[in-house]
Formats: structure tokens, sequence, C-alpha cells
């Protein structure tokens, strides 16, 4: 399992494509959840814990938004626009400071989440490969170090 991140140059938008529907099809609903849970709890405690919230239900919440993308965008029940509207999410995001820095960390806290899913290999794959391209959608700041 090649869990390969990939550099781009800072406001590229890389063409994305859509994990596979096997993803939602093996885990259910309940698997993508818990899955968003677990990465939220690692969030909470890496580098970039500071972009996240502190209060218990403020996580519950932002846990149940990103797990209602998940689920739809896996070609399941489209939760998120009927909770939130349309995704457009690297407008959702302007309000963080996301760095290419920070998107390594929060794709690292999904390699170790994935990586404990006893589903095959291609369908771990797909998913990664749609984190690793999108991810880069929500890099908004240049390094620190410039
Ligand atoms: C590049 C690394 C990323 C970082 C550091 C990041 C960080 C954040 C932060 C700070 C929030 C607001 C708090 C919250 O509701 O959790 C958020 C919301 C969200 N993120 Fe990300 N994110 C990243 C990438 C992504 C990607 C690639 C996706 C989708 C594939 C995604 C999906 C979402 C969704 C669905 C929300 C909830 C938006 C809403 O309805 O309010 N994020 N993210």
């Amino acid at each position: 399992m090649e869990f390969t991140i990939n550099q781009y140059e800072f406001g590229q938008r890389p063409p994305v494509t859509l994990p596979s529907p096997k993803f939602l099809e093996l885990l259910k609903e309940a698997g993508i959840r818990q899955l968003i849970s677990d990465h939220y709890d690692l969030l909470s405690k890496s580098e970039i814990s500071h972009l996240f919230p502190k209060i218990d239900e403020q996580l519950d919440k932002a846990k149940q938004r990103s797990s209602d993308f998940f689920i739809q965008i896996c070609g399941g029940h489209p939760y998120y626009n009927e909770n939130r509207g349309k995704p457009m999410l690297a407008s959702r995001h302007l309000p963080f400071s996301i760095t290419p820095e920070a998107r390594i960390v929060w794709l690292n806290c999904y390699e170790q989440v994935l990586s404990k899913l006893d589903i095959p290999e291609d369908v771990i794959q797909s998913f990664w490969d749609y984190l690793n391209v999108f991810s880069f959608w929500m890099v908004n700041s240049k390094s620190k170090s410039g």
C-alpha cells in the first residue's frame, strides 16, 4: 500500500477523481463515521490541533459535517448537501490558514487511520489518491519559512 504524498505548486488545483463507491459499500455509513471520528481525534492531538474545535460538542459537529461529506462523495446519501448546501470546500477552508505543511500533517493522520482498515488495498488506495490530490485544493497559505 503506497501512501504517496504529491507536492504541488502553490495555487495549483489538480483534477480530482472521486473515491471508489466500494469504500462506502464495504465500510457502510457507520464505518466511514468511525474513520472520520478517529481522524479528527488524531488531528486534535497533532501539530495543527489549533485549527480544530476544542470543545467536545463542537468537535462532534465537525465530525458529523465531514462524515456527511465523505458518505456523499462515495455515492451515498446526500447528507452534506441537505445539511450544508453545496460543498464549495476550498471557500469553506478560507477562514483557516492551511499551509503545505498542515496538509502533510492532515494526510499523515489519514494514513494512520486508513492503514488500520480491514478492506482490500485497492479500495483504500482509491480513497487515499482522492485525499492526496484534493487536499491540495485546501492549501491557502504559503509555508511560514517562505
Ligand atoms: C489540507 C488539509 C486540510 C486541513 C488542514 C483541513 C482543515 C479543516 C478545518 C480547520 C475545518 C473547520 C473545522 C471543522 O469543521 O472541522 C475543516 C472543515 C471541513 N473539511 Fe477540511 N481540511 C483539510 C482538507 C480537507 C479535504 C481534502 C476535505 C475533503 C476531501 C475536507 C473536508 C472538510 C469538510 C467537509 C469540512 C466541513 C465544512 C463545513 O461544512 O463546515 N478537508 N477542515
